[in-house]
């Protein structure tokens, strides 16, 4: 293990991230299936916005709701954290409400989610979008590569699995964009699981056995596609993303941020250096996690993940609250 000093992670408690996303979903919670997006968000903001206060950090956030003038609350550059000058230097990457149309019509996967790493370990991605494609652990390193097509990266995946590529099973989410893609893979026999909304978890899919899922491919937010990768960088897998540009005002934003490879293909290791830690918790149910629930005699309940890139942790929380 780290000494504090070496890895500023150390010093904050990664169990007490959970309370942080725990808080956002709780407050988007009471907005599932009320049709607002923009409440439901607004909720989960300024839940998780109050939480990281209580957390001894200086905490920044690389990746947040927008720019400063676009975003009251945990804008880009925003300090958050209970400590700050004091406390260690985190950066910080969340989406308070990860499928904010999930939410307002009560559909499955919607999350609170973050990631932390130590100063400058988190893309300073530009909310444009990325192209994604991700597979799960086990497979060779580089077994998939952005620059090649949908079919030779199946291909190569099907083959490190000794299965054809019909039996390839590749989560997309459900765009008109993607209507040549989806096209490509069921000329391959692949299965096609569209997705609504929500692709960190379409991505972490691919992690999970359960899910039957081996590879996520298409265009999603930036943002989410460096959650993402927090999370393949704790558990497993390898995850390639593109920016995309659709004008010229995208690409001075990346600019700014730094980025001037602006074709440049990110691996998951990229995105994400060092030392990270991912936590969410559902909003609503899906593959990866329970939605809130509120029981009868006044209790409600949790679902969270919370992992650890240097130890490869995976804790899941199951959370009882006291409504009154
Ligand atoms: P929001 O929470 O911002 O609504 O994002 C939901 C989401 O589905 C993401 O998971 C995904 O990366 C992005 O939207 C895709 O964008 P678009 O809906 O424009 O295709």
């Amino acid at each position: 293990m780290n000494s504090p000093a070496e890895n500023p992670l150390d010093r904050i408690l990664v169990l007490e991230m959970v309370r942080v996303t725990e808080a956002a979903a709780v407050a988007a919670s009471k907005l599932i299936g009320r049709g607002d997006e923009k409440a439901a968000d607004a909720a989960a903001v300024e839940a998780m916005r109050k939480a990281f206060d209580t957390l001894y950090m200086d905490g920044t956030v690389v990746i947040g709701e927008g720019e400063r003038d676009e975003a009251p609350m945990l804008f880009i550059g925003e300090k958050v954290g209970g400590a700050p000058g004091k406390g260690p230097k985190i950066d910080i990457a969340l989406d308070p409400l990860e499928g904010t149309t999930i939410t307002a019509k009560a559909g499955p996967n919607s999350l609170a989610v973050l990631a932390a790493a130590a100063e400058g370990c988190l893309l300073n991605a530009p909310d444009v979008y990325m192209d994604k494609l991700a597979v799960g652990p086990g497979y060779p390193d580089g077994i998939i590569d952005l620059a090649k097509t949908p079919t030779e990266n199946v291909q190569a995946v099907a083959e490190a699995k000794g299965v054809a590529p019909s039996d390839i099973i590749v989560c997309v989410l459900d765009r008109p964009r993607h209507a040549e893609l989806i096209a490509e893979l069921r000329s391959l026999g692949c299965g096609v699981v569209l997705i609504g909304d929500g692709d960190v978890a379409g991505v972490i899919a691919t992690t999970d056995e359960n899910t039957t899922i081996d590879m996520y491919m298409g265009q999603g937010g930036a943002p989410e596609g460096v959650l993402a990768a927090a999370a393949l960088r704790c558990v497993g897998g390898q995850f390639n993303g593109r920016l995309v540009f659709r004008n010229d005002d995208e690409k001075a934003r990346a600019r700014k941020w730094g980025i001037d490879d602006l074709d440049r293909i990110y691996t998951r290791d990229d995105l994400v250096k060092g030392d990270c830690i991912f936590a969410a918790t559902g909003v609503t149910s899906g593959s990866l996690l329970d939605g809130v629930k509120y029981l009868r005699d006044g209790r409600m309940t949790t679902d969270s993940v919370v992992m650890r890139a240097s130890s490869g942790t995976v804790r899941w929380i199951k959370g009882e609250h006291r409504t009154k």
